[in-house]
């Protein structure tokens, strides 16, 4: 699939940011080979991979954020973009051109996301697939604060979206600000949620007025941007 264009606009200024979203299946291609579009060092990691949920993984999560970088930096050939990751797992983007960009992804069940976006504009990407099984465990470990509860004992969304909705909107919170949940995850939770759309919340966050989320389920799962509280995106990324 092709990458999505963003508009970004922040006060008087805008940027571009490009989504990519990237399935399992499409792994099969001849140009989603791992030679295709990984560097030698990127290649040497993934060899070291033992388990194949791993490699899936890394696969899947790097092809997103090459292709939304590619998008952005007009890089046809993916192997010339390196994404490393720093101290805290953060994904770090090289390339000749590629001074003050960034990139966030996530890979669940099959599917990855990443968006690449200017770096002075932090931003991070989550998506999960909530089972209903898992959600309760789930629920029990967020540290809800008040609002969240409301917005759960309210009913209006079903417990299994509403806990992906709390999880991914942390977890993006933590990626945009580099700790990803190296934290109490009260620390990262909502301190207001609204309807933004069908199946669509928008939400700020209690502790960091300086940032705020979109969320958005699909298909069993959601998908969480956090990015600055005066930033608007021109459309709402596409996950599927
Ligand atoms: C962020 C984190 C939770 C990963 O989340 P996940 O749901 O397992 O995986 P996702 O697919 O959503 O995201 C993985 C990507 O997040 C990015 N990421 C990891 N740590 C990051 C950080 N500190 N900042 C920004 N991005 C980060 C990476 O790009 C990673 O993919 P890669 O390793 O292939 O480059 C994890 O790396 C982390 O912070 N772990 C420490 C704490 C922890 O494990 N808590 C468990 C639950 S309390």
């Amino acid at each position: 699939m092709k990458p999505q264009a963003i508009a970004l606009r922040h006060g008087d200024e805008r940027r571009q940011a490009y989504f990519a979203v990237v399935e399992e299946i499409e792994l099969n291609a001849n140009e989603a080979l791992p030679q295709s579009f990984l560097s030698e060092s990127e290649l040497a990691r993934f060899g070291a991979l033992r388990f194949a949920a791993k490699q899936q993984g890394f696969l899947l999560g790097r092809l997103a954020a090459k292709r939304a970088l590619g998008a952005l930096l007009a890089e046809p050939d993916l192997r010339r973009i390196e994404i490393r990751s720093g101290a805290y797992g953060q994904p770090l983007a090289q390339h000749p051109r590629s001074n003050g960009l960034e990139v966030t992804l996530s890979h669940s069940h099959g599917l990855a996301v990443a968006l690449a976006y200017p770096g002075e504009w932090p931003m991070g990407v989550d998506l999960e697939t909530v089972a209903a099984t898992s959600a309760a465990t789930l629920l029990g470990d967020l540290q809800m604060t008040t609002a969240e509860q409301a917005w759960l004992a309210a009913g209006a969304v079903n417990e299994v979206t509403a806990c992906g909705v709390l999880w991914t909107a942390r977890e993006a919170l933590g990626k945009s600000m580099k700790i990803g949940l190296n934290c109490p995850l009260g620390i990262l939770a909502l301190g207001r949620i609204e309807v933004a759309g069908a199946s669509a919340w928008a939400g700020l966050y209690a502790n960091f007025p300086q940032s705020r989320c979109l969320s958005q389920a699909l298909d069993g799962r959601v998908l969480s941007i956090a990015m600055p509280v005066e930033m608007e995106l021109g459309c709402w990324p596409q996950p599927g």
